[in-house]
């Protein structure tokens, strides 16, 4: 066991948060750094420098994951080799592994993922400064494409990562602007040589910014993240006849973008109907030739379901899509779906999600349970193995805005109860449950 605790160092913490919202910056304080575009290369490179510096193992998966290990005092992984996780020597103790994502949507703020992989370096920063070492090694791991908002589907790296996807498939996937996966990771010299799928973790805990309203309306320091709603993400494409717009009679159009803004008006009420926990966006719209005076003969729309209850998020599906086709009916026109995403609400491990709780109990952080709105690198982990997250309140409740804040007080103190949490779960005995 370890002599004294180590103890984050907020100031480093924030000063390491203000560098790397550097590297892709936008106007009004945010962040663009798109998956495998130039700019994620360049937070990749600075992230990567930045675990070399605290002397982890860095290594380089296939779908471009980056792991950084600081070893344990039982692990026999040497730091300062390029070991992948799993080397299947089975001489050292599998990682609790904490981390996220560094890209960012294209108008994304500076603390959705890069937080939780910055706090998690911020602990091995700590525990290094402290002499300390655990007797699991400790992993920090940044997944490639958490936002989805270039590729689909959304948390791709962890979701090769754990096997839930084949490789061969995520490289082959076409990014909005035309370009593969496989060939912007070979493009930003990120598709390295470590064999991903059925990794080895001991634990995945995950910190974030809540993005949401709850934590800060209740007047709280802390959300302890039970588990994820389900996410359901598709394309649809709508086709008609283009035509003059002043001539042709409003009975005689095929009109697509009528279609469409039909059904956003209906997936918005549909949420509303259902109430509960149901959510529902339609975030991307084009519609063709999108002049003035042409009526669109083709509109394109995403179409963006999320629900913690199954059951209702495919009802909440057939619905919109019977709606499609009701519109199309009635208005002449074709309709075809492509599924981007359908991930299925996760609930996170009873004894992991108790253990949040406990510190932030022991830290005197006002906290509450709550399930996660957005989706997030731990639903996937947690096919693989335990996992939890800590959120801390986001102010306004923004986020996937340039204005996305979280009070620096909150940002350190979600660091201190990640800390203890992967302390906890590091050192606990070799073969305890
Ligand atoms: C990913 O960030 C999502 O929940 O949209
Ligand atoms: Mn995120
Ligand atoms: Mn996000």
């Amino acid at each position: 066991m370890m002599e004294r605790l180590p103890e984050i160092d907020g100031a480093r913490l924030l000063r390491s948060l203000d560098e790397l919202a550097q590297v892709g910056a936008i106007e009004g304080g945010g962040v663009c750094r798109l998956a495998l575009s130039d700019a994620d290369r360049a937070g990749r490179d600075w992230t990567v420098a930045r675990m070399r510096a605290l002397d982890m193992a860095v290594s380089i998966d296939a779908i471009g994951n980056i792991t950084g290990i600081y070893a344990g005092s039982d692990s026999g992984t040497d730091s300062g080799t390029d070991s992948a996780i799993d080397s299947g020597t089975g001489a050292a103790p599998a990682p609790v592994m904490t981390g996220s994502h560094i890209d960012t949507v294209r108008t994304g703020g500076r603390y959705d993922g890069n937080y939780g992989v910055l706090a998690g370096l911020e602990v091995v920063a700590a525990l290094r400064q402290a002499g300390v070492r655990t007797r699991r090694p400790l992993a920090v791991t940044v997944f490639t494409n958490e936002e989805g908002a270039r590729f689909q589907p959304d948390m791709m790296g962890s979701l090769v990562y754990v096997g839930g996807l084949p490789l061969a498939e995520a490289l082959a996937t076409r990014g909005i602007d035309g370009a593969t996966v496989g060939e912007e990771l070979a493009r930003i010299g990120y598709q390295g040589t470590a064999a991903v799928g059925a990794p080895r973790v001991d634990s995945f805990v995950e910190l974030h910014i809540e993005q949401g309203p709850v934590l800060e309306q209740q007047g709280l320091r802390l959300g302890v993240v039970e588990g994820v709603q389900g996410i359901s993400w598709n394309e649809y494409t709508i086709e008609g006849v283009s035509n003059h717009a002043g001539t042709t009679p409003m009975a005689l159009r095929r009109d697509a973008g009528h279609a469409a803004a039909r059904v956003a008006t209906f997936v918005h009420d549909l949420a509303l109907r259902y109430g509960g926990r149901q959510i529902g966006t339609v975030g991307a719209m084009q519609f063709a030739p999108n002049l003035i005076n042409v009526i669109p003969h083709r509109a394109v729309f995403t179409v963006d379901l999320r629900n913690t209850d199954n059951a209702a998020l495919r009802a909440a599906e057939e619905e919109v899509q019977a709606f499609v086709a009701q519109c199309c009916e009635e208005a002449g026109l074709a309709w075809s779906r492509r599924a981007l995403a359908r991930f299925a609400p996760v609930a996170f491990d009873c004894a992991l999600v108790d253990e949040v709780a406990r510190h932030a109990q022991a830290l005197g952080l006002p906290a509450m349970r709550l399930p996660s709105g957005a989706g997030h690198d731990a639903q996937m982990l947690a096919r693989a193995c335990p996992a939890a997250m800590i959120f801390v309140p986001s102010v306004g409740g923004l986020s996937h805005n340039v204005r996305e804040f979280t009070r620096p007080e909150d940002l350190v103190d979600g660091a201190r109860v990640l800390m203890r949490v992967l302390l906890a779960r590091a050192d606990r005995p070799l073969g305890a449950p």
